[in-house]
């Protein structure tokens, strides 16, 4: 298949009912064990990257390598651009061929927020690809949010930041973290009180940590991807840790990376399938 249209996927996901996860890759074996962990469920989801990876790649690098992971692929799967850090790298991505991306501007004011995302939206839905934006912000990675009560985020403003930014997509703060630090502590009724406000689905990022049976549960309200980064990077990175440690003079590259895309695809797998149990 080719790479799908992020609109198409959230149609796709609604249509089913299902909990689309959106899984951080970083290179060429993590693409191809998303893709093939998709398909070996034959479940939809998405590819994404962070804009931070951009430092090392560019897009259109990045486009080739999902076509060439998605060639075979029976499952609608989009490549998402995940915490766009700048107009700049969404309007990069979007020529090059993402179809779905997000504009992460939750560290400015909220006014600043609304303006930056309006702008990625415009350009975005002028080639018909849906944005994701974020109000609120996450503990974790994100080094500039001193405290937990600042962070989370504002239900008496989703409807305001959503109409006026005009985003197709929501990231919320319930709670939830970036990386396996700290322990995630999900708000239901917070993610509850969201919901009933939202006019569009919402994204839960940070899904490393947080328990499935707590995942199954906020998909009743309004939420279409989680997002996993850290779950598939350990399970790369400990491939080669762990070849290295048992041998570290046999630095057989191709069979370590041949093992890390199996083992990052078991991963996807996995959390695919218990999601949408
Ligand atoms: O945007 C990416 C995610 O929110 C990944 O978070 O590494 O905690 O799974 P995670
Ligand atoms: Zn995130």
């Amino acid at each position: 298949m080719k790479i799908v249209n992020g609109y198409d996927l959230m149609d796709y996901g609604k249509q089913h009912k299902y909990l689309l996860p959106a899984f951080n890759t970083t290179n060429l074996e993590m693409t191809y064990a998303i893709a093939k962990g998709l398909n070996n469920v034959n479940l939809p989801g998405y590819i994404q990257i962070s804009s931070n990876n951009l430092r090392l790649s560019g897009p259109e690098a990045i486009v080739a390598i999902t076509r060439e992971a998605l060639k075979d692929s029976d499952v609608p799967i989009s490549l998402h651009l995940d915490h766009g850090k700048s107009y700049e790298d969404v309007k990069r991505c979007v020529d090059a061929g993402f179809t779905s991306i997000m504009i992460d501007a939750s560290h400015l004011s909220y006014e600043e927020n609304i303006e930056t995302t309006k702008k990625a939206v415009d350009y975005c839905h002028f080639y018909g690809i849906p944005v994701e934006t974020e109000l609120g912000a996450l503990k974790g990675k994100e080094e500039d949010i001193v405290n937990e009560a600042d962070c989370k985020t504002d239900p008496n403003l989703v409807n305001d930041f959503v109409m006026r930014s005009n985003c197709d997509l929501l990231a919320v703060s319930i709670g939830n973290v970036h990386g396996l630090d700290i322990e995630p502590k999900i708000d239901i009724p917070l993610l509850e009180e969201i919901s009933s406000v939202c006019p569009v689905p919402l994204v839960m990022h940070g899904g490393s940590g947080i328990p499935f049976e707590i995942i199954r549960e906020i998909k009743q309200y309004g939420m279409l991807k989680v997002n996993y980064g850290s779950d598939l990077r350990k399970a790369f990175v400990s491939t080669f840790g762990e070849a290295y440690v048992q041998g570290n003079n046999t630095a057989n590259v191709i069979e370590h990376s041949l093992a890390a895309v199996d083992n990052v695809s078991k991963a996807v797998e996995h959390i695919t399938r218990i999601i949408n149990l």
